[in-house]
């Protein structure tokens, strides 16, 4: 419903505006306005809890440019980036192609609000295209005529699942899903996974999660680390905060009530 008018909603065919979105309620996070009053309503009470939530929301895009300009600067010109979220300034095919014009970017998601905007946001662009897929069906990913075009898997691509992982539950083998994509990759991949967890978060908020939106699994540091097994992690800085991962050490780092590890790390 509209909270003005106490009219339902307008939405596209195929979403449905009230049910809450992580892409439309990230959307919000971040100053946009592709959202509806269910992903507000959500998003207020995480906030009550944490006013800093918005500010973590941020750190994870400036994390996103950092990562992408670091995996192209070293020459990577290929990048699977799933669980993409809504577009908005700086994607990553902008920030890549404005080093290298001729990187290829394939995105994934498997929200219909992600998928009809990256559509529209990447009609005639031959390098970028959006699958809508899931990160549970990695099968799927790999062999979409999309990926097939534009993804060499004999030589290296920049893997990037970020701000995604913790919404997939162990019962959904995250940790199988993500190996089938990696155990397609060449020597030289990266891969990059930031991933909220429960150390270092204010107990407060890790509450307020479990009672207004429970779909979040704050792994362990462990329990991500696995998710890197047989690769190398780039250390410095290892797997840290999502705000304080630089491989040049130039980022702020400020502590935010809600911690992500995250990590980079190259296939061996
Ligand atoms: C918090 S947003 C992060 C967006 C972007 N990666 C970033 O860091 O700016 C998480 C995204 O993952 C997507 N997502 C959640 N579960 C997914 C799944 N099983 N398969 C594909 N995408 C998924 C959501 O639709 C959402 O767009």
């Amino acid at each position: 419903m509209n909270p003005e008018s106490g009219q339902r909603e307008m939405a596209p065919p195929g979403v449905d505006p009230t049910v809450p979105s992580v892409a439309r309620m990230y959307d919000y996070g971040l100053g946009g306005t592709t959202n509806y009053r269910i992903d507000r309503e959500i998003s207020d009470k995480l906030w009550a809890a944490a006013p800093d939530l918005p500010a973590l929301t941020h750190d994870g895009r400036r994390f996103l440019e950092r990562v992408v300009r670091f995996m192209v600067e070293a020459g990577v010109d290929q990048i699977i980036d799933i669980g993409s979220g809504l577009p908005t300034a700086n994607n990553v095919h902008q920030v890549a192609q404005a080093i290298n014009p001729a990187v290829r970017v394939v995105y994934v998601d498997n929200d219909p609000t992600v998928h009809i905007h990256a559509q529209a946001l990447l009609s005639g662009d031959e390098r970028t295209r959006y699958v809508d897929s899931d990160a549970r069906t990695p099968a799927q990913i790999i062999n979409h005529p999309h990926t097939q075009r534009l993804i060499d898997f004999t030589r290296p691509v920049g893997l990037m699942y970020l701000y995604l992982l913790h919404y997939i539950a162990d019962a959904d083998d995250p940790y199988g899903s993500v190996r089938r994509v990696l155990d397609e990759l060449a020597s030289g991949s990266y891969l990059v996974i930031s991933h909220v967890t429960q150390e270092g978060t204010d107990p407060h908020l890790h509450a307020t999660f479990q009672k207004v939106f429970s779909g979040v699994i704050f792994r362990t540091k462990a329990e991500i680390l696995r998710f890197f097994d047989g690769w190398d992690i780039i250390t410095p800085p290892g797997m840290v905060n999502v705000s304080e991962w630089s491989a040049t050490g130039d980022a702020p780092g400020e502590p935010r009530a809600l911690r992500a590890w995250t990590a980079v790390a190259i296939k061996p």
